[in-house]
């Protein structure tokens, strides 16, 4: 058994776990999240303040976890701390603080990729979200479609070819006037529409039927289009009166392309699970979405609950555990990137 301090901090959220186990037999003692709440009036993350905020929260998230875990510091066996990608000087942050922690205890660091993180999310709660599996992974900032055979070989299927999903959510929030971040504020306006998308329909962005596995569009997505169909709508529309409708039709669109997409590797690969990851997979009618349409065959959709859903650092924990069973060690020369490719990359 292992116990492993986690560290999240490349966005928006200042966030520590401690996690101990082996393997897939793993317990969350403790999970701290804080929210930075300052970049709502701005309508956006600003990275500057974004780092500042986690300066001034590392030290007590991190104390606060040790203390809800019951664990005292010469306890933690290794650090995992989120090193790419995300905003440089707000992943440093983190990186920083891990490095010193593991110098001063004298264990080991290990950096971990944020998309990989979100991958392990889902497994804290559901046993049986493991390999081998589809993975749909949406968040603010990436849309990864994956099949997994096993923890550590990832093939990519596909991806955004220009806004994430959760982007696309936020913008299209943003001409709803819904306040920031948008996504889970348009998923109630949506419900709010009795007559569901009423006279709106947009039309389902890189999916057609005729598609083929070798077709450079057959996993891809795009969201850039949907926005500005929704643009085009509110033009000669009412945005309160026809606001729910709209947000309906968008959310219809993007969730539709996102399930057609994740069957199409389902299919491919013959697999039998589903897992969802990402700020995204808080969307309920999402999840309802994919679940509806593999229901009927058997597949299992495992999706997690909204606080792993959004960035948190009991994923990458869970991530780092993989990792350091696997022989990964950072040194003190670990550093921060705003991207680097997901680790484990196989063709
Ligand atoms: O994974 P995450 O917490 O941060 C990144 O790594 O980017 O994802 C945040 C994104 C935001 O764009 C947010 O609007 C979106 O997830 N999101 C949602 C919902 N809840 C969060 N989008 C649609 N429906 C939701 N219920
Ligand atoms: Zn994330």
């Amino acid at each position: 058994m292992t116990r492993v301090l986690g560290i999240e901090t490349s966005c928006d959220e200042t966030s520590a776990a401690i996690l101990e186990g082996t393997g897939d037999d793993v317990r969350l003692r403790s999970l701290v999240i804080l929210s930075q709440d300052v970049h709502r009036v701005f309508g956006g993350v600003v990275p500057e303040i974004a780092s500042r905020a986690h300066l001034t929260a590392i030290v007590p998230v991190v104390e606060r976890a040790l203390s809800d875990a019951g664990v005292s510091p010469n306890e933690i066996e290794a650090v995992a701390v989120t090193n790419a990608p995300g905003l440089v000087g707000a992943l440093l942050v983190g990186v920083s603080y891990a490095k010193a922690f593991a110098w001063a205890s004298g264990i080991p660091v290990v950096g971990v990729h944020h998309m990989e993180g979100h991958l392990f999310a889902t497994s804290l709660e559901h046993a049986d979200a493991v390999p081998p599996f589809t993975a749909l992974l949406v968040s603010g900032g990436h849309t990864l479609l994956l099949d997994v055979a096993a923890w550590g070989q990832y093939r990519v299927l596909g991806g955004t070819r220009d806004d994430a999903a959760g982007e696309a959510f936020d913008k299209v929030a943003k001409l709803l006037e819904l306040p920031y971040p948008g996504g889970p504020h348009l998923e109630r306006l949506a419900r709010e529409s009795d007559a569901g998308a009423g006279r709106f329909r947009f039309s389902r962005p890189m999916l057609r039927r005729n598609q083929q596995p070798d077709d450079p569009d057959y996993y891809d997505v795009s969201f850039s289009g949907l926005k500005t169909a929704v643009l085009t709508a509110l033009r000669d529309a009412d945005p309160v009166q026809d606001g729910p409708a709209i947000a309906r039709a968008f959310q219809d669109a993007a969730i539709d392309t996102l399930v057609a997409k994740t069957a199409r590797g389902v299919e491919q690969f013959g697999r039998r699970r589903v897992v969802v990851g990402g700020g995204v997979a808080g969307n309920r009618a999402l999840i309802e979405a994919l679940v509806a349409r593999f229901g009927p065959s058997g597949v299992e959709v495992f999706a997690p609950s909204a606080r792993l859903a959004t960035d948190n650092a009991g994923m990458i924990a869970r991530a780092g555990l993989f990792r350091f069973e696997r022989g990964d060690r950072a040194d003190l020369s670990l550093s921060a990137f705003a991207n680097q490719p997901l680790p484990g990359l196989v063709s």
